[in-house]
């Protein structure tokens, strides 16, 4: 039976602007996206069957049709009906690396590593474009997760892009361990609190995209001036989640007493990262950080920024 064992990088928000909503219910948004070298190891193997099976051992992980993972392989199975005649069902085994409900985007890099191993498997034959639609079907983040690297995101989060890639920067993430955060509730609650202003202000999107504050760090990043880019991290969604976590907001500002570049909580949270240029000096403040909060829960990583997406991973497929 033919298999492809794939990588499924995490991701980071160096900056996240909500510009307001959307008919569709979601938000509008202006993302620059980051991935990095923490990843899962995803194999998509044929199992000869009329059906997808997951497997993971992570205990937060669902192995069933709620996971992300499986419903990218249902999608591709009813867009391409005459494929999975042909080729039948695949057993999914996802090794997992990237914390669970972190805004490291795990469970969407998951779903990209299914569309794109079954893509293979099915000898599909799609191009880019077509990927990135089925992707978008089923998340925001998704077609991120294909191509990888440092990028914009507009619209819902999935109109992409690419910029220059940031090199030589190292990231050091920390999350509690029994701590996540809906992305869901995030947004909802970021509406909640701040949408009148934008609704009452404009419901024209065009007026809405004059407000986008994203210029300055996506000009940063075209003239590869790391130093600029960590002056403008910035997440909209700080101002919902840092109140209602109080340990994720000591977090924070326990990073921005040590010496690190720039420091952000990634996407609707809970994990906080700080860059820094040096893996021997990201290190260091993770042992600062963990001296300074002694909380056995906390949890770190240490990658850094990478200029890919899916990949086959090294070694056997
Ligand atoms: O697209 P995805 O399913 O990953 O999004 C998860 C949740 O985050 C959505 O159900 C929605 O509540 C919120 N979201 C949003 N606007 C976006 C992206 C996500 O409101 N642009």
């Amino acid at each position: 039976m033919r298999s492809y064992s794939l990588i499924a990088p995490a991701k980071i928000n160096l900056y996240l602007e909500i510009i307001g909503d959307r008919p569709d219910g979601y938000h509008e948004l202006s993302m620059v996206l980051q991935s990095i070298d923490l990843g899962d190891r995803v194999e998509i193997r044929a199992n000869g069957t009329e059906d997808f099976r997951i497997h993971c051992q992570h205990p937060e992980v669902p192995c069933d049709r709620t996971n992300l993972a499986y419903r990218a392989a249902e999608l591709l199975k009813t867009t391409y009906p005459n494929a999975f005649e042909q080729y039948g069902g695949a057993d999914i085994f996802i090794d997992k690396q990237i914390p669970v409900a972190a805004g490291l985007a795990g469970g969407s890099s998951n779903a990209a590593a299914v569309l794109v191993g079954l893509e293979m498997l099915w000898d599909l034959g799609l191009t880019q474009p077509e990927l990135q639609d089925l992707a978008s079907q089923l998340g925001s983040d998704i077609p991120f997760c294909i191509t990888g690297g440092t990028a914009l995101a507009t619209g819902r989060g999935n109109e992409l892009e690419p910029l220059p890639d940031l090199e030589g920067l190292y990231v050091i993430l920390a999350k509690y361990r029994s701590l996540g955060v809906s992305t869901a509730w995030a947004y909802q609650t970021y509406r909640q609190q701040f949408g009148s202003s934008y609704v009452r202000e404009s419901t024209d999107l065009a007026a809405r995209q004059k407000r986008v504050h994203s210029g300055p760090i996506v000009k940063a990043i075209a003239l590869r001036d790391e130093m600029k880019v960590v002056e403008c991290l910035h997440n909209d969604l700080e101002k919902v989640v840092l109140p209602e976590y109080p340990q994720v907001l000591k977090l924070r500002q326990t990073f921005e007493q040590f010496d690190v570049l720039g420091t952000l909580m990634s996407g609707s949270g809970p994990t906080v990262f700080a860059l820094t240029d040096s893996r021997e000096k990201a290190e260091q403040i993770r042992a600062q950080v963990q001296n300074t909060l002694g909380n056995p829960d906390l949890e770190f990583w240490i990658a850094k920024f990478i200029n890919t997406g899916i990949q086959l991973a090294p070694g056997v497929h």
